[in-house]
């Protein structure tokens, strides 16, 4: 018999009617490692709304695999369903089971050497006209190589640079406005006729159209291209296919998921390899090694070991997604505490991805520890989540980042620009602020 369920321990601090409100807030990451001490689920309070933050890697797997039944995306997602609608990210239950199963083959292995050839174009694209000496700014630079990669996987027609264009101008304050709709105390305040809310809807408003221009396009010209949108419209089980609402939201849903996260997973290793340059030199060793100087197939991407650690250990190090979110839809307990129908839980793979029981000086940049004990490391680096709901993109997005490095270091030495200021900050991502980089030629 399983012992009875208990009462999660409540974090101190909370205040009358904000509770936790502020902590959260104000420094996020910060106050989730304090609150290791308090116990492996902490109860939380976010204005009248009760939480639970899990501090064990044991705990976020529980999470991720044996009990991800009793939960759903909750209220988090909710708050931007209008952008995501029925996409992957944002569909719960048998939806997205079937949604997944005819999605997942987009995303396969073999797919991924049509997709390094995109990677390389739009690196060759983004970089073509970068000099030495010259100061750039990471989030503009590497959004732009991102998108224009999600937006050419998506399709191959002439009209992908526009979206990529729009998207790149939008995506900022899309960002920024989702994660304060995320974070809101009182999600009563994102139906307000507030001016971010109205701002918000206009942000939304003009994205939908050009999607549906891109669909139609298609529609009207059905040659197969083998890219992710005649993929989708192709893909059926059964009876059951893709409606062009559902691939609508499919492709908003990649061009938000698939761009900053991974832009923001590249920004922290220029930061983190202009911190360790010896690092960057065996990278580059390497790569030079491997490929010489001719472009990478996807036939290498096994023969970059160094490279592939660099990257692990900098998304375990600074995950560009450092939470994410659950509603219970039962009770149910978690590491033997009980967590009640309808409660938020919140977990960080940056509080799993440091977690001392497993990992030896877990804020050390240090590449070489994932040949040493890379088992217990990838229990606790949780960058693309975990179970039926990990991230359907992970291998695309580390081919991408090895495709950005191996075509950017053999050419340019990175380092953060004289006089930046970066500092991590937790907002929809968790991103180097300020991060500007100098690029000089190699030798
Ligand atoms: C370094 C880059 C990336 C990181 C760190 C990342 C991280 C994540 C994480 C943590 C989740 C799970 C969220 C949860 O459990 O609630 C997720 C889900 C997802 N990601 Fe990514 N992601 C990245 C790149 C991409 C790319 C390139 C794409 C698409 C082209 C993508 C598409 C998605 C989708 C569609 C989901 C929802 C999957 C589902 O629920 O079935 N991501 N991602």
């Amino acid at each position: 018999m399983s012992a009875p369920a208990t009462d999660s321990p409540e974090a101190p601090g909370g205040l009358p009617l904000l509770g936790h409100a502020l902590r959260l807030r104000d420094d996020p990451i910060g106050w989730f490692e304090s609150l290791r001490a308090v116990g492996d689920v902490v109860r939380i309070r976010i204005g009248p709304q009760r939480a639970y933050v899990i501090t064990s890697t044991a705990v976020a797997h529980e999470l991720f695999v044996a009990k991800y039944r009793s939960f759903d995306k909750g209220v988090a997602v909710e708050h931007f369903r209008d952008v995501f609608g029925q996409g992957l990210l944002s569909s719960d239950g048998e939806t997205h089971r079937l949604h997944r199963l005819l999605l997942q083959p987009a995303f396969h292995r073999e797919r991924l050497a049509e997709y390094l050839t995109i990677m390389r174009e739009q690196v060759a694209e983004h970089t073509r006209s970068w000099r030495a000496g010259q100061i750039l700014d990471a989030r503009i630079a590497m959004t732009a190589i991102t998108l224009g990669v999600v937006a050419r996987a998506i399709t191959s027609a002439p009209v992908a640079d526009e979206l990529a264009a729009e998207v790149q101008q939008r995506l900022p304050r899309m960002l920024e406005l989702s994660y304060r709709r995320a974070m809101s105390p009182l999600p009563v305040l994102n139906r307000l006729p507030l001016p971010r809310n109205r701002e918000w809807r206009e942000l939304v408003a003009r994205l939908h159209p050009l999607v549906d221009r891109v669909i139609a396009d298609y529609r009207r010209d059905d040659t197969r291209r083998g890219d992710l949108l005649s993929m989708m419209l192709a893909a059926r089980e059964g009876s059951n296919a893709l409606s062009d609402s559902v691939i609508h939201d499919q492709i908003v849903t990649f061009l938000l998921a698939g761009t900053e996260t991974t832009a923001t997973g590249l920004t922290w290793l220029f930061v983190l390899l202009s911190e360790h340059p010896e690092v960057a030199d065996r990278v580059v060793g390497e790569l030079r090694e491997v490929l010489g100087e001719r472009p990478i197939e996807p036939a290498d991407l096994v023969r970059l070991p160094y490279t592939t650690r660099v990257i692990d250990e900098a998304l375990r190090h600074s995950p560009p997604i450092w939470l994410i979110t659950r509603r219970a839809v039962e009770d149910v307990t978690l590491g033997g505490h009980l967590v009640p129908e309808g409660a938020s839980v919140l977990l960080s793979p940056y509080l799993t991805g440091h977690d001392p029981e497993l990992i030896d000086d877990p804020d050390a940049f240090d590449p070489d520890r994932w040949e040493r004990v890379g088992n217990s490391l990838r229990q606790a680096a949780l960058p693309f989540g975990g179970g039926p709901r990990k991230c359907i993109g992970d291998t695309f997005a580390v081919t991408e980042i090895t495709v950005v490095l191996s075509e950017v270091l053999r050419r340019w030495r990175i380092r953060v620009a004289p006089g930046a200021v970066v500092t991590p900050e937790a907002g929809m991502t968790y991103f180097p602020k300020g991060m500007r980089f100098v690029v000089e030629g190699r030798e």
